[in-house]
């Protein structure tokens, strides 16, 4: 079945807690899952699915373990039009630049040619404290939106 590559960004591991939950429930649901926490451009493969968790830090930035995979797309603009994606975001609502780093990376795929697959999901971790919960609610979607590609 559909192999999907989890993509994390984080710095205190809550993005990367997330992306491994959304793992376990894909794995559950039969799909076959790799997960990368922070991968360098040439570790992925650049048709396929990925799914990319990230936080955001600073003022809407990237974390540091993300910023170097943004950076190399960002100078190589290579061809992603065989990516599908599905985009989470964990932030808090406290920042302006609310989920921003998420923002960034779909605004940056998309110029690649990715597709977004579903609703980008923004997780406000002042309304759960538990941000899995959300996540896999949306992954429960997303999942059967992949049978259509
Ligand atoms: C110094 C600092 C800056 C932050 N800046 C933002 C921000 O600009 N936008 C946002 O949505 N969340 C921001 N956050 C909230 C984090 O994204 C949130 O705490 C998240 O759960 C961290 O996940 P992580 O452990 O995977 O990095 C910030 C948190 C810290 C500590």
């Amino acid at each position: 079945m559909t192999d999907i590559t989890l993509i994390s960004g984080s710095t205190l591991g809550s993005a990367e807690y997330v992306a491994e939950h959304l793992a376990e429930k894909l794995d559950e649901a039969g799909f076959s899952t790799q997960t990368l926490h922070g991968p360098q451009f040439e570790e992925l493969e650049t048709s396929g699915i990925w799914l990319i968790v990230s936080s955001t830090h600073g003022a809407g930035d990237l974390p540091d373990n993300l910023q170097p995979l943004f950076d190399t797309i960002n100078e190589q603009r290579p061809d992603l039009s065989a990516v599908h994606y599905g985009a989470v975001g964990i932030g808090s609502r406290e920042y302006d630049t609310f989920c921003g780093a998420i923002e960034k990376l779909d605004t940056l795929l998309t110029e690649c040619g990715a597709k977004r697959v579903g609703s980008l999901l923004k997780v406000n971790i002042l309304d759960h404290d538990i941000p899995e919960d959300p996540a896999e609610i949306w992954v429960g979607s997303w999942k059967n939106l992949l049978q259509d590609l």
